[in-house]
């Protein structure tokens, strides 16, 4: 029982290895142990992660990043996501760049609740227009210097900041997204280092699953939360070869479909089975081309799954 005790909590105190990943705590989604979610309480920051994602970041960017990296956050929103990682790295005292990357804007189409739901009961005075970039900064401050925010279409970006030792992805929200963060993200992961797709238990984003099943053997799957996100971990580098296979271009929907039961057969919750499910059932009845804003969810699942 106690050597069972000392296993289950030894990612907290610290169980290390040398370049500071910590797969065994990952694995055992460590982020969950009753101690770290009492330091941690509830991360009060704007953010559409759930609490245990926030946990899962700042557990990462405490224990897992590599000396020498950069972490990347794609697509941090208000600023939540980037917010929990440098909380991670500030527990670890640690000081490892961060480089967000965003549009920054809210989209016309629901600005307003978006304002009502996650700025202003923060406390940020009412604002007119759409760009929000005031409100990343505000909640950011205290990370300093860690943080650099780039601003725009990340399709306009490239990646310049050498090894990436942790990388969250949250903003991968159609194919050509998706081929411009594997092309010019990915290869810069380097092995050992964990990447986070928060989308990939969504039914809307299939070309996470075939891109994640392509790189299995690089980038398997180590670890999950109960939604939306999961994590990978980098064991071999990227390369151009691996990139090509998972383009837009090269992917049918066979192995679109191959991907999706293979990821099935991953994941324990039946509501995570739920949602892959649904995703089967939108790819086998749409074109391989749609963004997420266009899945339609038929209303026969507009009610909770599984819960
Ligand atoms: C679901 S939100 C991310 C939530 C965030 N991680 C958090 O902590 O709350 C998705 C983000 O992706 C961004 N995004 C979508 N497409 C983008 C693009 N092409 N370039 C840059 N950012 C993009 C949006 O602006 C939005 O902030």
């Amino acid at each position: 029982m106690k050597a069972r005790l000392a296993k289950l909590l030894s990612p907290i105190f610290g169980r290390k290895t040398p370049e500071g990943r910590d797969l065994d705590g990952v694995m055992e989604r460590a982020w969950n142990a009753p101690d770290y979610v009492e330091q941690l309480g509830k991360l009060k920051v704007p953010t559409m992660l759930t609490d245990e994602e926030r946990r899962m970041l700042v557990y990462l960017a405490e224990h897992t990043v590599p000396e020498g990296t950069a972490i990347c956050d794609l697509g941090p929103f208000l600023g939540g996501s980037t917010f929990c990682l440098g909380t991670g790295l500030k527990r670890a005292g640690r000081s490892n760049p961060i480089h967000s990357y965003d549009l920054f804007e809210l989209s016309p189409n629901g600005a307003d609740w978006f304002k009502e739901t996650f700025i202003y009961p923060f406390g940020f005075e009412r604002f007119d227009g759409m760009e929000f970039v005031h409100v990343f900064d505000a909640i950011n401050a205290v990370h300093g210097d860690l943080v650099s925010r780039y601003t725009g279409d990340v399709q306009r970006h490239s990646w310049t900041h050498g090894d990436i030792g942790l990388l969250f992805v949250d903003l991968s929200k159609d194919w050509p997204i998706n081929d411009h963060v594997v092309r010019e993200f990915f290869p810069a992961v380097r092995p050992g280092a964990f990447v986070v797709q928060q989308d990939i238990l969504y039914p809307q984003t299939p070309w996470l699953f075939s891109t994640m099943y392509l790189l299995r053997e690089k980038m398997p799957i180590v670890s999950y939360c109960e939604y939306h996100s999961a994590v990978f971990q980098c064991v071999g580098r990227i390369g151009p070869e691996d990139v090509e296979r998972c383009l837009r271009a090269n992917v049918s929907k066979e192995l679109l479909l191959t991907a999706i039961d293979h990821f099935e057969g991953v994941f324990p919750y039946r509501l995570q089975k739920d949602y892959i499910r649904l995703m089967r059932t939108l790819v086998e009845g749409n074109p391989i081309d749609l963004p997420f804003w266009d899945y339609r969810i038929p209303p026969a699942y507009h009610v909770p799954l599984s819960l």
